[in-house]
């Protein structure tokens, strides 16, 4: 049979509008990636302990993908722990089967086993990271993941002549998880870590002399995208890099106002892209520098981790001829340092990437998180350290809440988490002798209408220690809307918010005899974990989850699971 001529032209038309022009069919790519679990002998920081690693690689392999495509991401076990990871702050709409936190979205990988995640990247664009999400191997099972915008559509600051993944870690010369387990034992902490990292090296450290460092090199006149993450277990940073000025563009994904600075306030679980234009000295190298941001009184990593930017091209000095300008780095507890940083971060609230606020509440909730400490008679000092939030100290359960949640498993969790602390006090006075620093125990969830309006005020407390607390979100961003210190005070505080332009983000820092207020909107229904990102926190107790309901409409349910999902 023979088409007519005009049909036969409709038809080529419209496949070339479909295949040329629509963009989600042009750009969405599926990108295939395998991520082998495998013990990986090394000789950084003088220690031949072998580690943990995907691929053999400390930091781990990079994802690099654009936004909308779908990411299929076989990790296979191949060490003697269980495993699972995280694709820290993808929003994993519906598809929280692929979220990672073990026993909370799914059972962990048991040794020999693997498991496919399959997610794809809607509405975010930016650097985000993996990470372990299971006893303390994220110490070294982390990397980055780049989202590049669509095809064709830029960055709304000028195009960088190149871009550079900075991941700064932790590093023990010892076993991570016999320290903890030793330190469990006794209910008290493991001992700080030995040194940081840059992208994997220390730079020289005392005893360690010898150690490598990262190299920059840059050529004079450019303009570098640095993205720079803190995949740290205990510590948050400043970073800096000498004779230089860093320009804030981006943090966790999310396009903020540019802000120039030149010391970088990070802390564990965020992300932070900055502009870099190499237009110092050529002559000269320059010092690149991690180091501890700290304001509580306990034992921390004090060693700085340093790299070497350097020129390339214009000059023919060798660079280890150069004279190196040092960076000079904020004290340890500049607390001022880091609340000018993080004040000044703003959304960009551009047309193309407005800030959706939510200036409504559903639900207003006031979690206390800080501290506590249990009765343990075979503990040292008869205590257990603990952490909690409104006092409830979160229990690991045995089955994954999410498949508990899904297949209406009766009695792994309930969901009566306080919305607000049971017994109010003072949480920023210090603590007078007496009171009562004990906690109670369950795997309490708050349970959200789909699409509510969520507000949480996370105040810090002074028991034990007042310590910052780096509160992350899995399944969802949110508006830090206010901070400050003391109390928050429910009458006067909301009328200072900043419902405009404030910065969005998965990461966010409460001070430490302060508070923190967020926003969100419950448009994902699954679990979602919410928890301090210093590791040692977590493991003491400092999280909770939120369950939140499908909703009515067509795409408003959490997906059935894969099949290949893992049993406990
Ligand atoms: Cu980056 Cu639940 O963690």
């Amino acid at each position: 049979m023979e088409i007519p001529r005009r049909r036969f032209c409709f038809c080529v038309l419209t496949l070339f509008v479909i295949v040329f022009l629509s963009p989600t069919t042009v750009e969405a790519m599926i990108r295939h990636y395998k991520f082998n679990v495998v013990m990986t002998n090394t000789t950084k920081l003088c220690s031949s302990k072998p580690i943990v690693t995907v691929n053999g690689k400390f930091p781990g392999p990079t994802i690099v993908a654009r936004e909308g495509d779908t990411i299929l991401i076989k990790v296979v076990n191949h060490v003697n722990y269980n495993v699972s990871i995280h694709w820290h702050g993808i929003r994993q709409l519906r598809t929280g089967w692929a979220d990672g936190p073990a026993y909370i979205t799914q059972c962990p990988i048991q040794p020999g086993q693997n498991y496919l995640h399959n997610f794809t990247l809607t509405g975010q664009r930016g650097t985000l990271w993996w990470h372990a999400h299971i006893l303390w191997l994220r110490a070294t099972v982390h990397g980055a993941i780049v989202i590049l915008p669509k095809l064709g559509v830029p960055y709304p600051f000028p195009k960088p002549y190149k871009e550079k993944t900075i991941v700064l870690g932790e590093w023990w010369k010892s076993d991570v998880e016999e320290l903890v387990n030793e330190a469990s034992k006794i209910g008290t902490a493991p001992m700080a870590s030995d040194a940081h990292t840059i992208n994997g090296h220390s730079g020289s450290i005392p005893n360690c002399p010898s150690q490598s460092s990262y190299g920059l090199p840059v050529r004079a006149g450019k303009t570098y995208m640095l993205r720079i993450i803190n995949a740290a277990l205990n510590e948050e940073l400043f970073f800096k890099i000498a004779g230089h000025v860093l320009t804030v563009v981006e943090v966790d994904a999310v396009y903020t106002k540019p802000y120039k600075t030149d010391t970088v306030y990070i802390a564990p679980g965020q992300t932070t892209n900055v502009l870099l234009t190499a237009n110092a000295n050529a002559g000269s190298n320059y010092m690149v520098a991690a180091t501890t941001f700290t304001d509580a009184h306990i034992p921390y990593d004090n060693v700085t981790a340093t790299a070497t930017l350097h020129y390339i091209g214009h000059t023919s000095t060798v660079s280890a001829s150069k004279k190196t300008v040092l960076a000079s780095l904020p004290p340890q507890n500049a607390t001022w340092v880091a609340t000018k940083f993080t004040r000044s971060l703003r959304s960009l609230n551009s047309h193309e990437y407005p800030a959706r606020v939510p200036t409504t509440v559903d639900h207003s909730l006031f979690f206390t998180v800080g501290l506590g400490a249990n009765p343990c008679p075979s503990c040292s000092n008869g205590v257990r350290l603990v952490a909690g939030i409104n006092n409830v100290t979160f229990t690991m359960p045995k089955t994954a809440l999410l498949q508990a949640h899904f297949f209406n498993i009766s009695g792994v969790f309930t969901d009566d988490f306080p919305a607000k602390p049971a017994n109010p006090y003072d949480y920023t006075a210090p603590v007078k002798l007496g009171v009562n620093a004990a906690t109670m125990k369950g795997t309490k969830l708050y349970r959200l209408p789909y699409n509510a309006t969520v507000q949480v005020v996370l105040q810090n407390t002074a028991m034990i220690v007042p310590d910052n607390h780096p509160f992350h979100l899995h399944g969802f961003n949110f508006f830090e809307v206010g901070r400050g210190l003391g109390n928050f005070n429910p009458e006067k505080d909301p009328k200072m918010f900043n419902l405009v332009d404030p910065v969005e983000r998965n990461t966010v820092g409460v001070p430490a005899g302060g508070w923190t207020a967020i926003r969100f909107i419950a448009d994902n229904p699954g679990v979602w974990f919410m928890h301090c990102h210093l590791e040692l926190h977590t493991t003491w107790g400092l999280k909770m989850a939120f369950v939140v309901d499908n909703g009515h409409g067509p795409d408003q349910s959490l997906l059935p699971p894969p099949a290949d999902l893992p049993k406990c």
